[in-house]
């Protein structure tokens, strides 16, 4: 008999990129919308907010995308009165009543993409390929946290007892719980953390990053049209300073998702921790320093094409990007010299071609960090390739030109570099553990990529370096839900992994009934 606990799903499947007619197909669908969009609270009852905020292309800022208004400290109480109201008969619904609603919004999702690819590039720069892939992991969150939640909530677990006696084991929502997402994959991870929040039976008030907050006005609605109540997940846009901070200070919240920067993930967990009210829950996925270490038996070829993947698809604004290439000094000239060419065919632009590489990070306040690391660097380390850009695209957009540098340690990045820049540090064969050393050390612990063709190093690499995502002899980014379970340790995060069989433990409340029959 098929077991009732069997995850049955499958990925998403995307855009099959060599069949015309599917491409076809997409670019009508997303040159179908262009905007403008707006957005505002999705907060039944509270007063129609008065402060708009434009909403401009990273690309091109003379390219107004549409505009949001932000929800003030009054709108947040109203929707915390909203949501703790509600709560109580979302848990009480079957899990597979709110799985179904789930698997629907992933159907809708996947009919709708043109509109969601097209906000994708408008409002996040994201390139075509990249704007697919949101898509993808969104639907694919959206389905696993609903196959998760009838594993784990359809029914409660029976335990043994003295004769006389039944014990059950009941999985609940713990309560309010409040997610705050990221502007690096506005639909993906604002999906993944409302689905799962929502699929454990907890009411959610969404705090999108203010730079994609269409994304997630567009997002929150469907789900609302596929069946999830309007007071169960509200939908809260503005500043982090004011929407953030009233929502983490109030006792009535249970929980917390955030991913985002670790210094934002300590003042969260301040703010939860300084309420006089019960011990919130959060989960919290942040920055690294991520690393891939390459010795002389790994095909400098595949080491090429994997680190110029890690460091620069999506303009290296991903959690899990490469940050640092470690290389065997006897075959470090030779890689280094490759990563030249390979840097100098990379093209950057419009994020609406599919010839485009990298399109634009996100604003200007990352453009100028990075501008100034670069002049750091360009100071005190050696230049190994920049990529020219365009100045009529640096004129009105935020483009920055992805570089590499050789540098001496990791002691030279003092904090992550969220952008298109590679740092390249020669290792000397007898001296693995000093390399271990250094990347344990930085204090974070997100990814590692690993390019040997001996075991013993890629064991020894893999088991002495904390991370929570290794990857071998293959790029490291790109982490597919329910395949490679994504998050982790030290200053990258407290799990559990998003896209894990864990997950949804972390938003939910166990009971035990124990009966004298
Ligand atoms: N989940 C994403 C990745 O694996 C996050 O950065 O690349």
């Amino acid at each position: 008999a098929p077991n009732p606990n069997a995850v049955s799903r499958k990925n998403s499947m995307g855009v099959n990129f060599s069949n015309d007619n599917e491409l076809k197909a997409m670019a009508e669908a997303v040159n179908a919308h262009a905007g403008p969009w707006t957005a505002e609270p999705l907060v039944p009852g509270a007063a129609a907010g008065n402060v708009t905020v434009p909403v401009t292309n990273p690309a091109d800022r003379r390219q107004r995308v549409g505009s949001y208004v932000s929800a003030d400290a009054a709108t947040v109480d109203i929707a915390l009165k909203n949501a703790l109201a509600a709560q109580p008969g979302w848990d009480r619904l079957p899990a597979a009543s709110r799985a179904a609603i789930l698997e629907h919004a992933a159907d809708l999702l996947e009919a709708r993409r043109g509109e969601f690819i097209a906000l994708c590039v408008r409002e996040a720069g994201k390139n075509l390929p990249d704007a697919i892939a949101e898509i993808r992991e969104a639907a694919d969150f959206l389905r696993y946290y609903a196959a998760m939640a009838r594993r784990l909530f359809g029914q409660p677990e029976q335990l043994p007892g003295p004769t006389g006696e039944s014990n059950q084991l009941f999985l609940n929502g713990r309560g309010v719980f409040v997610s705050i997402s990221p502007w690096n994959f506005p639909l993906a991870i604002f999906l993944g953390q409302v689905s799962a929040a929502l699929a454990a039976g907890n009411a959610v008030i969404a705090k999108p990053a203010e730079q994609t907050s269409l994304i997630g006005h567009l997002a929150v609605k469907l789900l609302h049209e596929a069946g999830v109540p309007a007071d169960v997940l509200q939908f809260v846009p503005g500043d982090g300073a004011v929407v953030g901070v009233a929502l983490t200070k109030d006792p009535r919240v249970a929980g917390v998702a955030f991913t985002g920067s670790t210094d934002t993930a300590w003042a969260i967990n301040r703010a939860l921790a300084a309420r006089n009210a019960p011990i919130a829950a959060l989960i919290a996925e942040t920055g690294g320093q991520n690393a891939m270490i390459a010795d002389s038996s790994a095909l400098p070829e595949q080491i090429v094409k994997d680190v110029i993947a890690s460091a620069f698809q999506s303009a290296g604004q991903r959690c899990s990007a490469a940050r640092v290439l470690f290389v065997q000094d006897d075959i470090a000239d030779k890689v280094i010299a490759m990563l030249a060419g390979a840097m100098a065919e990379l093209q950057v632009g419009d994020p609406g071609l599919l010839s485009t590489d990298l399109g634009p990070v996100i604003d200007e306040d990352a453009l100028k960090i990075l501008v100034d690391h670069a002049a750091r660097m360009d100071r005190e380390a050696k230049k190994i390739a920049e990529v020219t850009l365009d100045p009529a695209r640096t004129e009105h957009g935020s483009f920055f030109a992805p570089r590499a540098y050789e540098i001496a340690s990791l002691d030279v990045l003092q904090r992550e570099i969220f952008g298109p820049v590679l740092h390249v540090i020669r290792w000397k064969a007898n001296d693995l553990a000093g390399v271990v050393e250094q990347i344990n050390a930085a204090g974070y612990g997100l990814t590692l990529g690993i390019h040997s063709r001996i075991d013993d190093t890629v064991d020894y690499l893999a088991t002495h370096t904390r991370v929570g995502n290794c990857y071998v002899n293959r790029n490291q980014i790109g982490a597919v839900v329910g395949v490679q379970p994504f998050g982790g340790e030290n200053l990258s995060g407290t799990g559990p992994k998003a896209g894990g069989p864990h997950y949804l433990l972390r938003f939910a409340t166990e009971r035990t009934l124990t009966i004298n029959t």
